[in-house]
């Protein structure tokens, strides 16, 4: 059931090296739609200005339009209020926030933090800044061979330290489905008292989110591989461990009162976004979740689904293919490696053929030393992808295999 979402991407019509282009990297970062550039357009050309405390109409609209996208976001991931999302600049910028704001008033020294071996490098190294701060203890649920993370494992690693419980939903570089809420029930059933920090990066795009549903204390994406535009991501917080936490920065904006001998803070979401914020980039992510929704999940997943058993089907039959996503569940992430050449020399070839992936290591070093590699082919699916560019892309790889005989 395909249709012709690609006529929505107005980079997509574009050729690359004469060739049709084929974009198989919406897992770095998504194209964006005719809609999402409009919307930033218009805000520019027509009513741009900073927001909050302005008493000029175009202000106050603007306001009222930024505030509006809160709402958004809070009913696409199902959060109860819109003041549980805090505008960030990325993923990366929400988990730095929680580590330093939740955790530096939470954590002490041996308190344990248990993340896994498939993290992106934004969920480990935020951690070993404050390990390196405060002393925590980092703990790490193994990843086994078929991809999956280890919940034997995962459940000796509970202790009466572990605080917080920091995984990913949809890895980045394997494509598995984390079976995050029965990590978080695990978890919870073990100690009511530890968070849940669940990193959406890649399953905001992928799946419906119902925060409500998945019950942990936090989740955080990027608005960038949503369709949307870069410097702008969310986090959702629980209202009641939000309250908890100090601001993470100071300055204009999230403040109540200031003099030089004291100064009060805003409640949340307001006391953790300091300065102007990226208002425009806001608006564009409203229009981003607008998109998606008219397109529905419902035919993002009937879509994807189809075009994994068709990328799967075709890969299998390359020799020398190695396939790493191979989790049973698992969304459209294929990463490879074929024998006798380095996915540098792949990407290079594929990029020859109009072809777009990703080499390298996905920000996932640890994960890669586990399977023993430096680097994959990392092909990612979005929603304007069709057949035609997994066959451009097997095309490719057929003459990758010439040239390496
Ligand atoms: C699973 C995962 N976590 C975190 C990130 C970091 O996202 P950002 O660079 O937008 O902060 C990414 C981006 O690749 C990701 O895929």
């Amino acid at each position: 059931m395909t249709r012709n979402y690609r006529a929505d991407f107005p980079v997509l019509s574009q050729e690359m090296n004469g060739k049709r282009l084929a974009f198989l990297d919406s897992g770095a970062s998504a194209q964006k739609p005719v809609q999402v550039i409009e919307a930033m357009d218009r805000v520019l050309n027509t009513g741009y200005s900073n927001i909050h405390r302005g008493l000029y109409a175009i202000s106050q609209n603007l306001t009222a339009e930024y505030e509006a996208v809160r709402q958004k976001v809070a009913d696409f991931i199902g959060a109860y209020s819109d003041k549980e999302i805090v505008f960030t600049r990325n993923t990366t910028d929400a988990i730095n926030l929680i580590a330093q704001s939740w955790g530096r008033a939470h954590l002490q020294r041996g308190d344990e933090v248990i993340i896994s071996e498939m993290e992106h490098h934004a969920n480990i190294v935020p951690w070993q800044l404050l390990r390196d701060q405060i002393g925590i203890e980092l703990k790490i649920i193994p990843v086994k061979d078929d991809a999956t993370l280890d919940l034997d494992a995962y459940k000796t690693l509970l202790s009466n330290k572990t605080k917080l419980i920091s995984v990913v939903h949809i890895s980045n570089a394997l494509g598995t489905i984390n079976p995050v809420q029965d990590i978080v029930k695990i978890a919870k059933d073990f100690n009511a008292y530890i968070k849940l920090l669940i990193d959406g990066s890649q399953s905001i795009v992928h799946m419906p989110i119902d925060v409500k549903a998945l019950g942990a204390d936090f989740f955080v994406f990027t608005g960038h591989k949503l369709y949307g535009p870069t410097g702008i991501g969310a986090l959702w917080g629980r209202m009641d461990v939000l309250e908890t936490m100090p601001p993470y920065q100071g300055g204009g904006d999230m403040i109540e009162h200031v003099s030089f001998e004291k100064t009060t803070y805003k409640e949340p979401p307001f006391r953790f976004e300091a300065g102007t914020p990226p208002i425009v980039e806001v608006i564009g992510l409203g229009a981003a979740i607008d998109y998606v929704r008219s397109v529905g999940f419902e035919y993002i997943l009937e879509h994807e689904k189809e075009l994994i058993a068709y990328g799967q089907e075709r890969l299998s039959k390359i020799e020398g293919l190695n396939l790493y996503s191979r989790a049973p569940q698992r969304a459209g992430i294929f990463s490879f490696t074929i024998d006798g050449t380095h996915p540098s020399d792949v990407g290079m070839i594929l990029d020859q053929s109009g072809v777009c992936v990703r080499t390298g290591h996905h920000c996932c070093m640890p994960l890669m030393q586990r399977f023993s590699l430096d680097a994959t082919v990392r092909a990612s699916l979005g929603l304007y992808n069709d057949k035609d560019d997994i066959d451009q892309l097997i095309e490719g790889l057929y003459k990758v295999k010439d040239l390496f005989g």
